[in-house]
C-alpha cells in the first residue's frame, strides 16, 4: 500500500552531459503526471570524491537548474539538496549497519572509480549505494528512475530494504506499523538511451568525471558547440544498417542511433527506418539539427536560471523543507523500530 512516489538524484560533480538528460533528467517531467516526484542534488555522494568547496556550491545551483530548464516544475516535485535533509546522513548510517561489506565489496561502479587504488579511496565512496539506499527509501519511493549504471545500486537498495524490514520484522509489529515497512523499489531503466556511450570511443560510457574527454556534449554547451561534437563523433565507415539487428557489434552506429531515437521519442527499429542505407553523411546533420533543437534552448534556460542564484535557493530551501517533512516520518519510526 506505498502511493506512487518517485526519487532520483543526480550529482553535482562536474559537467552535466547528454547521459545525464537523457538517461535520467528528461524522463523525471512526463512523471510528474503519474507520481508523486521527489528530484535531489546528492552533494553528499559528490564528495566521496573530492571537491572544492566552491565548486560544489556551484555544481549544486547547476544540477537544480538543469531540472528546471528540462520541465521539472519546483510547484509540482520536491527539488531539493541532499545536505540540507540531514535524515539522509542519519538513514545512511543505519543501513551502513544493515548492508554487508561483502555486497560493497561487489559494486562494479565502486571498483571502477577505486581502481588499483582501493585502499586509498574514501570509505565514503565504499559506502556510497548505503547513502543512496537512505535517499530512497526515506521517501519510501515505489520507483527510480535512473540509467543502465545504476541498476546494480538500485538491487543493493532492494536488498537493504528487504534486509532491514526482516531483520527488524518483530519490532515494526510491535511498533504497530505495516510488515513492510521499506517498499522494494522498483528501477525504471527503459527507453532507447539507458546508457549513452562517449562520442570519442563507443566502449566508454559517457561521464562527468572523464575531464579528458572533449566529446562529451554538456547541457551548456551551444548550438555551434553540440552541432560540432555530433559531426566529428567518432564512426565506423560502414553505412547505417537496415535493421537494430545490424547494430550489434558496431558500439559508435548504436550509440547515434540511440540518441537519435531518444531524442525523437522514436525506436531505434522507426530510426533505421528512416535512414538505414544511408551514410553518415546524411544521419550526422539530421542528428545534430535534432539535438540542437532539443538542447540548445534548454542550455540557455540552464544558463539563465544559474545567474539568478536567488531563485534557485529559494526553490531549493523550499524543496527541503518539504522534503523534510517526508523524511522526519520516516526517520521517526526507524528510530523506534531500531531501539533508540
Ligand atoms: P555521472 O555518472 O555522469 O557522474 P551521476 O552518477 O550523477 O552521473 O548519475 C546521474 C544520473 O545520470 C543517473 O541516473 C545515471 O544513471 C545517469 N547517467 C549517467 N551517465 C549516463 C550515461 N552515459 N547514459 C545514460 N544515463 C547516464
Ligand atoms: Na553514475
Amino acid at each position: 500500500a506505498f502511493s506512487p512516489r518517485v526519487f532520483s538524484g543526480i550529482q553535482p560533480s562536474g559537467d552535466l552531459h547528454l547521459g545525464n538528460y537523457l538517461g535520467a533528467i528528461r524522463r523525471f517531467v512526463p512523471l510528474q503526471d503519474t507520481h508523486e516526484t521527489i528530484y535531489c542534488v546528492v552533494d553528499m555522494h559528490a564528495i566521496t570524491v573530492w571537491q572544492e568547496p566552491n565548486d560544489l556550491r556551484r555544481a549544486t545551483r547547476e544540477v537544480a537548474a538543469a531540472f528546471i530548464a528540462a520541465g521539472v516544475d519546483p510547484k509540482r516535485s520536491i527539488v531539493f539538496n541532499q545536505s540540507q535533509v540531514m535524515q539522509h546522513a542519519e538513514l545512511a548510517w543505519v543501513f551502513n549497519c544493515i548492508a554487508r561489506i561483502g555486497w560493497m565489496n561487489r559494486m562494479t561502479q565502486f571498483k571502477d572509480k577505486a581502481g588499483k587504488n582501493s585502499e586509498n579511496v574514501s570509505l565514503g565512496l565504499l559506502a556510497y549505494p548505503s547513502l543512496m539506499a537512505a535517499d530512497i527509501l526515506l521517501y519510501k519511493a515505489t520507483a527510480v528512475p535512473v540509467g543502465d549504471d545504476q541498476k546494480q545500486h538500485l538491487e543493493l537498495t532492494r536488498d537493504i530494504a528487504a534486509k532491514f524490514n526482516n531483520d527488524y520484522a518483530a519490532s515494526i509489529v510491535e511498533q504497530g506499523l505495516d510488515p513492510d515497512f521499506f517498499p522494494i523499489t522498483e528501477p525504471l531503466i527503459a527507453g532507447p538511451a539507458t546508457r549513452i556511450m562517449s562520442l570519442r570511443d563507443g566502449t566508454k560510457k559517457m561521464s562527468k568525471s572523464d575531464p579528458s574527454d572533449q566529446s562529451r556534449i554538456s547541457l551548456l554547451d551551444d548550438a555551434d558547440a553540440i552541432s560540432k561534437k555530433i559531426k566529428k563523433a567518432t564512426t565506423d565507415p560502414a553505412e547505417l544498417p537496415l535493421d537494430v539487428e545490424g547494430l550489434k557489434g558496431r558500439p559508435e552506429a548504436d550509440n547515434l542511433v540511440g540518441i537519435y531515437a531518444a531524442l525523437s521519442d522514436k525506436t531505434k527499429a522507426e530510426v533505421l527506418t528512416e535512414f538505414g542505407g544511408q551514410g553518415w553523411g546524411k544521419f550526422k546533420p539530421a542528428l545534430a539539427d535534432l539535438a540542437v533543437a532539443q538542447l540548445a534552448p534548454m542550455s540557455g534556460e540552464m544558463r539563465r536560471l544559474i545567474e539568478d542564484t536567488t531563485t534557485i535557493d529559494g526553490i531549493l530551501r523550499d524543496g527541503g523543507e518539504r522534503a523534510a517533512a517526508i523524511a522526519e516520518k520516516t526517520m521517526h519510526d526507524v528510530r523506534r523500530i531500531v531501539g533508540f
